[in-house]
């Protein structure tokens, strides 16, 4: 994305959850930002300097089903105690707090042309979802929604959900339900459903064995992972290029990210370790790949000879890239 962000400014906050706040994003000139399609994400670079993050959140889009498009971009962003990224927009972004911003980026798209679709989502995995259940209603399109969290006062969005979905939406909270059925649920759905899923990795995991056990084909669950790149036990390590420099990448940032900031010539397109776009050549690496990605097989995992840059990291110190 380099080259295209915007100056961008936060317009509002608003607290959804205890932990999740909201975010209206608009253009530092004032001028209108597109309406965002369904599914599509926005790049967020905020902090400077040293503390330079980036991070991915979701359009959330308009809350009702008038048709008025929205001048801003809504984000919510859940605040991880240990996670640098959200804890320093909780603590800082105000109205006023200047930032850039990515074009949108729209790597899970919403299948329009099926003749149901189930959506699932998995705590702050709701944000994808409120635009697609949006758009699906303004087409009166047939779909289902599943939306599983902690209990109802930690998830976002449910009110908003339940007028735009109404006996369409079940809500899970697991405290009171326990995990969520997925075999059956996916039992239940007519023919040729296609399944968007968007949220943890594990119900992303469940819900994907849970289509291979009823023998649906890959192509009918389409998911987005959250937050692939970072976890809060991260550190800090190093990439060595063949030229011999040496680039320090944080733990608040990706390999790509450090390139990009180095001014190094990369090659990237969903920049969450699902296109396969990013996928570098490993020479060598003194501790063992921490491979994120959800492109590799699991031999090309193992053989460890290559890792998508954009997500993946390392165990060790140091990690020699054949870029
Ligand atoms: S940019 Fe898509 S896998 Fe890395």
């Amino acid at each position: 994305m380099s080259g295209n962000w915007l100056d961008a400014v936060v317009l509002a906050r608003r607290a959804l959850t205890g932990r999740i706040a909201e975010f209206c994003i608009g253009r530092a000139d004032g001028r209108p930002l597109p309406m965002a399609e369904s599914g599509s994400h926005v790049e967020l670079h905020f902090g400077g300097g040293e503390r330079h993050l980036v991070r991915h959140y979701s359009i959330v889009g308009p809350l009702t089903l008038a048709g008025d498009p929205e001048p801003f971009w809504r984000i919510a962003v859940q605040r991880e105690d240990r996670g640098r990224g959200s804890a320093f927009i909780h603590a800082s972004f105000r109205p006023g707090t200047a930032l850039r911003v990515s074009p949108q980026i729209n790597a899970f798209r919403l299948s329009r042309h099926r003749a149901n679709t189930l959506l699932i989502a998995g705590g702050i995995g709701v944000t994808p979802m409120v635009a697609m259940a949006r758009s699906l209603r303004r087409r009166n399109m047939e779909f289902s929604m599943l939306y599983a969290g902690q209990d109802r006062s930690a998830m976002a969005y449910v009110d908003e959900l339940e007028s735009l979905c109404g006996d369409r939406l079940t809500l899970h909270e697991t405290k009171r339900d326990g995990i969520p059925g997925l075999v059956r649920l996916l039992s239940d759905q007519p023919a040729e459903t296609v399944a968007h899923v968007c949220g943890p990795s594990a119900l992303i995991e469940a819900l994907r064995d849970a289509a291979a056990s009823l023998g649906w084909r890959k192509e009918r669950v389409r998911f987005e992972v959250f937050n692939a790149a970072h976890r809060p036990d991260d550190s800090d390590f190093e990439v060595r290029l063949p030229t011999g420099r040496r680039i320090r990448v944080g733990a608040g940032t990706t390999i790509l990210e450090a390139l990009e900031l180095a001014g190094v010539d990369t090659l990237s397109s969903c920049r969450r370790g699902e296109c396969g776009l990013c996928i570098t050549d490993v020479a060598n690496c003194d501790g063992e790949l921490d491979q994120r990605d959800r492109y590799f097989s699991t031999e090309e995992r193992r053989a460890g000879r290559q890792i998508a840059i954009c997500c993946s990291r390392i165990s060790g110190r140091a990690l020699v890239l054949n870029i």
